[in-house]
Parts: C-alpha cells; sequence; structure tokens
C-alpha cells in the first residue's frame, strides 16, 4: 500500500497507509485525523479538506480541474502548491506522498 505523509495544522508529521484508488482526502479521514472536516464527502464543492501537496510530487498528482481551481480561489490560504484533498486519487507513484493540512478558512 502506498504511504502518505500527513502534516498536521500543529505540524507533526504522521505516515499512514492509503489504498490505491481512494482520494488523499478519505486516506486522511480514514487514519483518524480531525483537523479536515471534509464536508461535502468528496463532490468537490466546500474545500475544506485543503492540502498542500510536497512540491517533489507536483508532476505525479492527477492535474487540477477547473471547478477545483475555481474553488481554490475562494479559500483564504491558497498557494501554488494547494490542491482539495478529495480530487487527488492515491496511485502506486504517490507512495511517500506528503501533504500538509492547510489552515482553516
Ligand atoms: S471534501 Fe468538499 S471539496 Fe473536498
Amino acid at each position: 500500500m502506498p504511504k502518505l505523509v500527513v502534516v498536521n495544522r500543529a505540524g507533526v508529521e504522521t505516515a499512514v497507509e492509503a489504498s490505491v484508488g481512494v482520494s488523499v482526502m478519505e486516506a486522511i479521514r480514514d487514519n483518524g485525523f480531525d483537523e479536515l472536516l471534509a464536508l461535502c464527502g468528496g463532490c468537490c464543492s466546500c474545500a475544506t479538506c485543503h492540502v498542500y501537496v510536497d512540491p517533489a510530487f507536483a508532476g505525479k498528482v492527477n492535474p487540477l480541474s477547473e471547478d477545483e481551481n475555481d474553488l481554490l480561489d475562494s479559500t483564504d490560504h491558497r498557494t501554488e502548491n494547494s490542491r482539495l484533498g478529495c480530487q487527488i486519487e492515491i496511485t502506486g507513484e504517490l507512495d511517500g506522498l506528503k501533504v500538509t493540512i492547510a489552515p482553516e478558512d
């Protein structure tokens, strides 16, 4: 199973296992992190699953869709590494992916 490294809002890094095919949001939520609200359940309409993707993996994650881009524009803490966790699918290539949970809006 690919490993996902999650950095919480306190800056603490935790490595968890993530199944291929689930989203980064689901992997974080299912491993007990309560900072990622994921209020819409993954249908790209809330932006409460905002994470920062380690730039080393920028070319490996699936590309940003127009809807995701628009929604990220509505957050206060967008950076060039911003993504919505529910829109990144875990693949074998993403083993070791590090994501940081973005501050709450
Ligand atoms: S869970 Fe709502 S946009 Fe990702």
